[in-house]
């Protein structure tokens, strides 16, 4: 039996606040079991559900040294759907009402967390063959892998992975604290180690001495060889360019399946769309208080209202699409002036777009089943889950054709009648209003054609049992 530990600061059902959170609560239960047992380790944090924490059992408690200090480290433990997840103890750092916050702190918590991974296995008696971390956050544990902990047997042979989920973030502080606050020596603190820019950098320590680096779609494995994208490492990303491999995303279809999603008022399938999928949209309507009309397209943005996302885009041709015989629903949390922007244009034009600014699973779920179109013109996108979402329920994805997006989302061909869904390739908002109105004729005027894209979008397997394969094959090959 093989054993892999994923680390990561974030996984459904517990705590999440994007897809990495899907990610790492969706991905360890495709695995075979008959040959791999992955566990998973995250912070237990104070804003967790309570219907979460109080299931979870306690293990033990010790304490770590860390910086120049000594650390409280308590470790619980509980199954979920056939998973093992254990949840790293300390109030004075997962107190907060959300998982981030001040970059510094999260900064300190999370190396904080980095080393309480490792220091926790004797623990609990699981030595892994493979840690595999996700992002920045985790980026030190390769680092006090190769080094603080080689010298103990129990860690000698344990490899570890390290996957970029969003190159954007990595964890930089000036070198002076990083040194301070992990306890590495001055030598881990030189251009080809941990620091970057004069910088201290944590996702690079994990990038330097992780033993394989993945990220989540074979295009932003491309893109992030290139300055525009390498977000300053791509030097370093072409250096481990062999150690580097794309493996796309898929997504829980039991949890988002319009034909048995417990949050929208009328499931539907691959088969009844056509007559079912609209009621969806009526309902939504009315919910949100948009004109009531079935005929009317729908288009859906669930997101964080952040740059990554493309909507400087969006801002820069709002008016010009409310134009349009469109309604617009928004779902999302983030920069202020995105917020705000949405707030304005939803006062401006009351019955034709709906702004929603907090999080709710709810109203995506609804918003997925209920739109006819999806717009996600990222900027960046390492994969996407939300455009995959949407294509399991019929509603067709505009997107820009970047990362994971360009992968997943098939462009499509009016001659051939193939694709499943439109994208636009320059980050330019008059080529993607050009692109959603595109949209707009096929939807209108080729009411047939639409379908037959729809149905193309939902039978599109975007589950985890390929790219589950593809991790297997990496962990197979890492550990020999
Ligand atoms: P990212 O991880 O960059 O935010 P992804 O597309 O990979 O983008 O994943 C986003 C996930 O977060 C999806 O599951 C999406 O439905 C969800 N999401 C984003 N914003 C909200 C929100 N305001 N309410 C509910 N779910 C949201
Ligand atoms: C990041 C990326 C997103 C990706 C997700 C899960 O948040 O922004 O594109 O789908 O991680 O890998």
């Amino acid at each position: 039996m093989k054993k892999i530990l994923f680390a990561a600061s974030e996984c459904v059902p517990f705590i999440k606040t994007g897809g990495l959170a899907d990610v790492v609560g969706s991905l360890p239960k495709c695995f075979d079991k008959r040959y791999f047992d992955v566990r998973v380790i995250i912070p237990k944090y104070l804003c967790m559900s309570k219907e979460y924490t109080d299931k979870m059992e306690y293990i033990d408690s010790f304490y770590m040294d860390i910086g120049n200090d000594n650390k409280y480290v308590g470790v619980f433990k509980m199954e979920h759907e056939g998973v093992t997840f254990y949840f790293v103890d300390n109030e004075f750092y997962f107190s907060g009402a959300k998982p981030y916050g001040d970059l510094l702190w999260d900064l300190e918590k999370f190396i904080y967390f980095s080393k309480a991974v490792l220091s926790v296995l004797p623990v609990i008696g699981f030595q892994p063959d493979v840690i595999h971390c996700h992002d920045w956050q985790t980026g030190l544990i390769p680092v006090f892998l190769k080094e603080r902990f080689h010298d103990g047997e129990f860690f000698r042979n344990m490899k570890s992975v390290m996957t970029i989920h969003n190159l954007k973030f990595q964890g930089v502080w000036d070198v002076e604290t990083v040194r301070t606050l992990s306890g590495l020596p001055d030598y881990f603190f030189t251009p080809d180690k941990l620091e970057a820019y004069k910088d201290g950098n944590l996702l690079k320590g994990g990038l330097v001495f992780a033993d394989a680096i993945t990220t989540v779609s074979y295009t932003y494995a491309e893109e992030i060889k290139m300055p525009f994208y390498g977000e300053g490492l791509d030097g370093l990303l072409r250096a481990r360019a062999h150690d580097l491999r794309g493996i796309v995303n898929g997504i829980d279809y039991d949890e988002y399946n319009p034909a048995t999603d417990k949050f929208i008022v009328n499931p539907y399938n691959a088969r009844d769309f056509r007559k079912e999928k609209v009621k969806n949209k009526l309902a939504l309507q009315e919910e949100l208080g948009l004109d009531r009309d079935e005929k009317k397209m729908m288009i859906g943005i669930v997101s964080r209202l952040t740059d990554q996302k493309g909507f400087d885009l969006i801002a820069y041709v709002m008016d010009e699409l409310c134009r349009d015989n469109v309604q617009i629903v928004i779902l999302g949390t983030g920069e202020e002036r995105y917020e705000n922007m949405f707030r304005h244009f939803d006062w401006k034009y009351a019955n034709k777009v709906s702004a929603n600014i907090y999080y709710s699973e709810a109203l995506s779920h609804k918003i997925y089943a209920a739109s006819d179109a999806f717009l996600m013109p990222s900027l960046f996108e390492p994969c996407g889950l939300s455009q995959l979402m949407a294509l399991h329920y019929g509603t067709l994805p505009i997107v820009r054709e970047t990362g994971g997006l360009k992968d997943t989302v098939e462009p499509y061909n009016e001659y051939e009648s193939t694709g499943t869904g439109f994208s636009f390739m320059n980050y330019n908002a008059h080529e993607m209003l050009g692109c959603i109105r595109n949209a707009e004729r096929i939807y209108y005027d080729k009411k047939r054609e639409w379908n037959k894209m729809v149905d193309r979008a939902m039978a599109a397997d975007f589950s985890w049992q390929v790219s589950a394969l593809k991790y297997q094959e990496l962990y197979d090959w890492l550990i020999g």
